[in-house]
């Protein structure tokens, strides 16, 4: 009998800890932050958690009333299990979708095209120039835009009241300077420093007064050449011509020298070129010819060579000035001159 209280007394005390432990674990849970669920589930439900240990003393309810008790118990292990369960899933649910709130990303936006800079067209050629020049041994100089007028005419065989001047509209400063209107200028500046042999390419801009239209513009850009050695003939000049063009356009052209004039060089030529929009034929381009004037060049005028005091009988020179502007409409086929200075982005995109 009194063992049988002793049991009953055992069962209840066993229903009141389970109803214990429920009241405060649900109301911990119920109230715990994420972070503490884990401390909790140690709490009760860890291996050495009330519940389990609960769990454990079923062994000494009697064996009747134990199926009941360890019902309860087993119930309530799950109960406390799926409250927290539950609550850590929704707090990382609730976790997630706030960040959801700080880093959304919209994958509807279309992506920003990044513009990508490239040279501009002239300075493309006047690269693809250097490059070839230098192939072949030519050295690359530069000179001063500002310029005096021995530089710019004496030293090149234009003297003061030669009609050539004219051709050379020019920018004059007050005080006696101008700016240089060709790159043969630097023809003079090597002249007084240098001994042939030599060969020189000078790249550069020049400056006209002239009146801005579709062919025509104040400030441009031009190419120099200028050899001096032993044995110089218009052959040389005409070869390296020839080949130049054919690797800036890429396929083979025909070139021809049309007498010209210029006081630095003695003969003066132009060199045209086999047009190639009608392969020699005659177009509109080409005015009809076939032809197309590319430059002027010629072999250098003694009286330049003997102006930097070099042997004439010894040393022979040819010059030529490529006009970078004129070449890169050529190859592009652009008709306005206008468009490099232009700084239209539409436009220079395109290169
Ligand atoms: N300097 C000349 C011009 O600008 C071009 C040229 C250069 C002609 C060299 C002959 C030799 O018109």
């Amino acid at each position: 009998m009194q063992l049988f209280l002793r049991l009953v007394c055992y069962r209840i005390k066993m229903k009141e800890k389970l109803a214990k432990i429920a009241q405060a674990a649900e109301a911990e849970i119920a109230t715990a932050k994420a972070e503490e669920l884990e401390a909790i589930r140690v709490k009760y439900l860890g291996r050495k958690g009330e519940l389990t240990q609960c769990l454990r003393g079923l062994a000494n309810v009697p064996a009747q009333e134990r199926p009941q008790v360890g019902q309860l118990a087993n119930q309530l292990k799950h109960k406390l299990e799926e409250l927290i369960e539950t609550k850590s899933g929704s707090a990382k649910t609730k976790q997630l979708s706030g960040l959801a709130d700080k880093e959304w990303l919209d994958t509807t936006i279309l992506p920003t095209k990044h513009l990508l800079g490239s040279r501009h067209p002239l300075a493309q050629l006047q690269r693809k120039l250097e490059a070839f020049f230098t192939s072949i041994g030519f050295e690359l100089a530069d000179g001063p835009h500002l310029e005096d007028d021995y530089h710019n005419f004496e030293g090149l065989n234009i003297p003061p009241d030669h009609p050539a001047r004219d051709a050379h509209d020019t920018f004059w400063l007050k005080n006696g300077k101008l700016l240089r209107t060709h790159t043969s200028t630097v023809q003079v500046h090597i002249l007084e420093k240098r001994k042939p042999p030599f060969r020189i390419i000078i790249p550069g801009r020049v400056y006209r007064y002239e009146a801005i239209d579709a062919s025509h513009e104040n400030t441009f850009n031009q190419l120099e050449g200028f050899m001096v050695d032993e044995g110089m003939s218009m052959e040389h000049l005409l070869g390296i011509l020839q080949t130049m063009l054919e690797h800036i356009f890429g396929c083979k052209v025909k070139v021809r020298f049309r007498p010209s004039y210029f006081p630095f060089v003695e003969p003066g030529a132009e060199l045209d070129m086999g047009c190639l929009l009608c392969n020699a034929k005659g177009c509109r381009t080409c005015k009809n010819t076939g032809w197309i004037e590319m430059l002027g060049c010629g072999m250098t005028h003694p009286k330049v060579l003997e102006l930097g005091g070099f042997d004439t009988h010894k040393y022979t020179g040819f010059a030529f000035g490529i006009g970078i502007d004129r070449l890169a409409m050529m190859l592009h086929k652009i008709n306005d001159i206008r468009l490099f200075n232009g700084a239209d982005l539409r436009e220079l995109r395109q290169f």
